[in-house]
């Protein structure tokens, strides 16, 4: 027996989210990462399953407990991530929030790489990681309503735009990273779509989650109009 859906604004949808960085392996012991801290996703988690959604959440190398409600899948790269992704299909919304690494080493080594003695540096071939956002854009399993964050330290709107265009997103929400909001506990975002850009005023990251939720509830609660 399934039990009932949960009653709320998003009951009976299904909301994927992505959040995290991602850890790309360049031997036994080492890694490249970046200083996302988990906190937007997982309070973007916490808010979908608040408002009644069925909730995956697809979660990058971090420390933080599992909101209440949500089925949660660790990934440590972006490969992982992009397979976890597809998995979770098919959903209503998509919400991609991860600092997925652009590359990963080509190949990562089986030991540990260890200097010869000379001096010499060994260089860090890279190749690019799967863009899983613009792969959902296009994708056959597209989700209805497609979301896709950015982190930006200058020009944030028109950075965004053009992601937006590039990547068949629905939003994109933009985010000034020039401070300290990756680790912080405050974001300001645009919310950046074809119908314009949204600012919101700088909040706490769990009232920026339930902002963005309620304007998702909102358009799910919209008839499309072609
Ligand atoms: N994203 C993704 N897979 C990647 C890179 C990015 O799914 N390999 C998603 C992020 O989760 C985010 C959006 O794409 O929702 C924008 O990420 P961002 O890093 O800002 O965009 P990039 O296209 O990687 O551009 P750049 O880092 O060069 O600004
Ligand atoms: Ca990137």
């Amino acid at each position: 027996l399934l039990a009932p859906p949960a009653p709320g604004p998003l009951a009976g949808q299904h909301v994927v989210i992505t959040a995290g960085p991602t850890h790309e392996p360049i031997d036994p012991v080492r890694y490249i990462a970046n200083r996302s801290s988990g906190k937007q996703g997982f309070a973007l988690a916490a808010a979908a399953a608040e408002a009644g959604a069925q909730v995956t959440l697809i979660a990058g190398p971090v420390q933080l407990p599992t909101p209440p409600g949500v089925r949660r899948v660790d990934v440590e790269t972006a490969r992982e991530m992009a397979e976890a992704v597809d998995a979770a299909l098919p959903c209503d919304v998509a919400i991609m929030v991860a600092a997925v690494a652009d590359w990963r080493v080509a190949e990562a080594a089986g030991q540990k790489r260890k200097k010869d003695g000379s001096g010499h540096i060994p260089p860090l071939e890279l190749v690019e990681n799967p863009d899983i956002l613009a792969s959902l854009g296009h994708a056959m399993l597209r989700p209805p309503l497609l979301i896709g964050f950015a982190a930006e330290t200058e020009h944030v709107i028109e950075h965004a735009k053009a992601k937006l265009a590039r990547k068949g997103a629905d939003w994109i929400i933009a985010n000034d990273v020039s401070g300290d909001v990756m680790g912080g506990a405050n974001n300001t975002v645009h919310i950046v779509s074809a119908m314009g850009v949204e600012s919101l005023s700088e909040m706490p990251k769990a009232d920026v989650a339930r902002a963005i939720i309620a304007k998702v509830a909102d358009v799910l609660h919209q008839p499309y109009d072609a």
